[in-house]
C-alpha cells in the first residue's frame, strides 16, 4: 500500500490541478466527510469505517484501494446533472484505460467492470443545491474478498489489469482530471450528447432484472441502453419500452 500522503495526516489540504485534496487515515465514509466542503474539495482516505454503496450498501473499505469524493459544482436545476454518474462512469473508464487497463465496460448507472467483477463504483449524493459529492471506489490493490468472503469471485482490482505502475497518488490524479472533464462536458454539452454516445458502447443486448424501490416484484426485460435523461431503457417481451431512473431500482442486474 502506498501510505506516503498518509504519514502526516493533513490538517490542511494538498493542493493539486485547482483542487483541495484532504488526505486521512481512517473516516467513516469520504462522501460525508466531504458533505460540507466547498466545489473543488476532495477527500481521500486509506480506509473507511462505513463505506457507502448505492441503495444503502455497505461498501468494503480496506487498505489499498482508492477511496475518494469529490465536490463538484452543481449550479442551476438539478435535474441538469442528473446525468452526472454516468458522466463520471464514462470518464473515469477513459482515465483508467490511459492508465494502461483494459476491457473495461460501464454498467448502468455507473458501475465499472470487467467482465462481471467490479473494479470500482459511484456514488453521487447531493447535500446542497449548490454542489455534488461524487464517491468512487476502486479496488486497486486491496483484498476485499478478505473482509467479506461473499464478494470472492465478483470484485477485480487494478493491479491485476495492470501489475506494474499502481501508485494511489498516480490514480487519484487521474482520477480528479477525469472528474473534471466529466463536469466539463456536461455543462458544455449536456447530457444528451453524452448518453448517444454512451449507447454506442453498451455492446449487445443484454436480458437484466430489477427490483424496482418498494416492490419485491422484479421486472425483467432486454436492456436497450439509456435515454436523453440517464433511465434505463427497458423493452418488454412485446418491445415495449419503458425508462427507469436509477432511483427507481433498488437493484439491477444482468441475467
Ligand atoms: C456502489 O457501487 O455501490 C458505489 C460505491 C461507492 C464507494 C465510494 S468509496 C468513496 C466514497 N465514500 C463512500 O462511503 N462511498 C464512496
Amino acid at each position: 500500500m502506498n501510505t506516503e500522503s498518509f504519514l502526516h495526516e493533513a490538517a490542511v489540504p494538498v493542493a493539486l490541478d485547482g483542487w483541495q485534496i484532504w488526505r486521512h487515515k481512517e473516516v467513516e465514509s469520504t462522501n460525508s466527510t466531504a458533505s460540507d466542503l466547498p466545489a473543488w474539495s476532495a477527500v481521500r482516505a486509506c480506509t473507511q469505517r462505513n463505506g457507502r454503496g448505492r441503495t444503502g450498501r455497505p461498501w468494503v473499505s480496506d487498505p489499498g484501494g482508492l477511496w475518494i469524493s469529490a465536490v463538484l459544482p452543481c449550479p442551476g436545476q438539478r435535474a441538469r446533472w442528473a446525468g452526472l454518474p454516468m458522466a463520471v462512469g464514462w470518464a473515469l473508464i477513459e482515465a483508467l484505460e490511459t492508465l494502461g487497463a483494459s476491457d473495461l465496460r460501464l454498467r448502468w448507472p455507473n458501475d465499472i467492470l470487467v467482465g462481471n467483477r467490479k473494479l470500482c463504483g459511484v456514488l453521487v449524493e447531493r447535500y446542497s443545491d449548490a454542489t455534488a459529492v461524487v464517491g468512487i471506489g476502486i479496488n486497486v490493490r486491496n483484498q476485499p474478498e478478505s473482509f467479506d468472503p461473499l464478494l470472492a469471485g465478483s470484485t477485480v482490482r487494478l493491479v491485476d489489469l495492470m501489475p506494474g505502475r499502481c501508485d494511489l497518488d498516480w490514480i487519484e490524479r487521474h482520477v480528479l482530471r477525469a472528474l473534471r472533464r466529466a463536469h466539463e462536458r456536461l455543462s458544455v454539452d449536456g447530457f444528451p450528447g453524452i448518453a448517444d454516445r454512451l449507447n454506442l458502447t453498451w455492446g449487445a443486448s443484454r436480458r437484466v432484472e430489477l427490483t424496482l424501490s418498494g416492490s419485491r416484484m422484479p421486472v425483467r426485460g432486454s436492456f436497450r441502453g439509456i435515454d436523453h435523461h440517464g433511465r434505463l431503457r427497458l423493452a418488454d417481451d412485446r418491445g415495449a419500452v419503458q425508462a427507469w431512473s436509477a432511483s427507481d431500482v433498488s437493484l439491477f442486474r444482468e441475467i
